[in-house]
């Protein structure tokens, strides 16, 4: 039986489902939405070579019309120039209102797919089936999605949520072991934010989860689902506590866009911000020195980074995270922990307080 999370946004309401090769039987589960028969499935080369076929085999043997648009790896693609590719490549395939997208893939792909649906003769359903831990646990559920501009990450896009997510655990095993631990970043950022006992099960179950051992990493996908779930149900459109899954975001943005996004993925630039928001709220909300200790402990023993490096001044950090998007009335907003499970906004950190925290972040 698959994992069912439900994510109740009214009429925008929505199913994740969770289960060991549901790629495979991904058209039972898309025939009581209600959606037409013709289909696009969005992929990149690297995920096609594993997974594009068993999904499109499936779908047509079940009567969906399909058809594949494959983009090049990375990050590049979520450009306005893609974005147009899957515009033409749509139109050339007759897509009219009726049809729906499938972003088969990471972020990335998901990101793109999304916002193209979401505009496409002004919104045509979509399917998320993420095949990247960070995006079976974050991206692909939520509904934020968007491209890049030059000049700066998800500058432009809409909330648009899909009509369903399948999770399948097993695709996790072609996964590069880097990305696979950047995911995992995710994972810890859920566990200090929200929930009395998801720390102590990753603390405890840590080995397993890294061997993709299939119990405890179905278990840690639903239950990253599950806060997500939690957190978006409220808070569809970030106006509040939707910002809480910004978690080591805001000095992770800033070490990340500062290294030029190639010495650090995601997930590890989340890492080391996760380490400098725990310093901070040492200073802020009393969180204990011992807590800290902990989460530096599970995130370095998931091969993740939490010190910051050298080359990269304090004044630096803090003048990227000023024009990031996290100011507000030219306050910089971190979200603190103030016990391991609980996080909240914290809108009065001062320079000073930054400029020890970062100091503490040094090997
Ligand atoms: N990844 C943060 C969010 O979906 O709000």
């Amino acid at each position: 039986m698959p994992r069912k999370i439900h994510i109740d946004l009214g009429s925008r309401s929505y199913n994740i489902f969770i289960k060991n090769n549901i790629l495979a039987e991904a058209s039972s589960y898309l025939t009581n939405l209600g959606l037409g028969k013709k289909c696009a499935v969005i992929t990149n080369e690297v995920v096609k070579q594993w997974y594009l076929k068993p999904l499109i085999n499936n779908l047509t043997e079940n009567g969906f019309e399909v058809s594949s648009i494959i983009l090049p790896d990375g990050e590049k693609t979520k450009s306005i120039t893609y974005l147009e590719t899957l515009y033409h490549e749509m139109l050339k395939s007759h897509f009219d209102r009726n049809s729906f997208v499938v972003a088969l893939g990471g972020g990335v792909v998901g990101d793109l797919a999304g916002f193209a649906a979401s505009s496409y003769m002004r919104g045509i359903p979509f399917v998320q089936i993420p095949t990247t831990l960070l995006s079976q646990v974050d991206s692909s559920v939520g509904g934020k999605t968007g491209i890049n501009l030059k000049e700066g990450k998800n500058l432009v896009g809409a909330f648009y949520q899909p009509k369903i997510v399948l999770i399948d655990p097993l695709v996790l095993k072609t996964l590069e072991i880097r990305q696979l631990k950047a995911g995992f970043a995710e994972v810890i950022k859920y566990a200090v934010i929200h929930g009395k006992t998801f720390f102590d099960y990753l603390v405890n179950n840590l080995y397993d989860i890294l061997a993709l051992e299939e119990k405890s990493l179905s278990h840690i996908i639903a239950v990253s689902c599950e806060i997500k779930a939690y957190v978006v149900e409220q808070d569809e459109r970030e106006s509040g506590l939707r910002a809480i899954l910004n978690f080591g975001h805001t000095v992770g943005h800033a070490i990340e866009a500062l290294t030029d996004y190639d010495s650090f993925v995601h997930g590890e630039a989340i890492s080391v911000g996760m380490a400098a928001a725990c310093r901070l709220a040492e200073q802020k909300t009393g969180f204990s020195k011992k807590d800290t200790a902990r989460v530096k402990n599970l995130i370095i023993k998931s091969g993740l980074p939490v010190d910051i490096p050298e080359q990269l001044s304090a004044d630096k950090i803090i003048e990227y995270m000023k024009h990031d998007k996290k100011v507000k009335d030219g306050k910089i907003r971190f979200i603190l922990p103030d016990k391991i499970g609980n996080a909240r906004i914290v809108n009065n950190v001062t320079e000073d307080d930054m400029k020890r925290a970062i100091s503490l972040c040094r090997s």
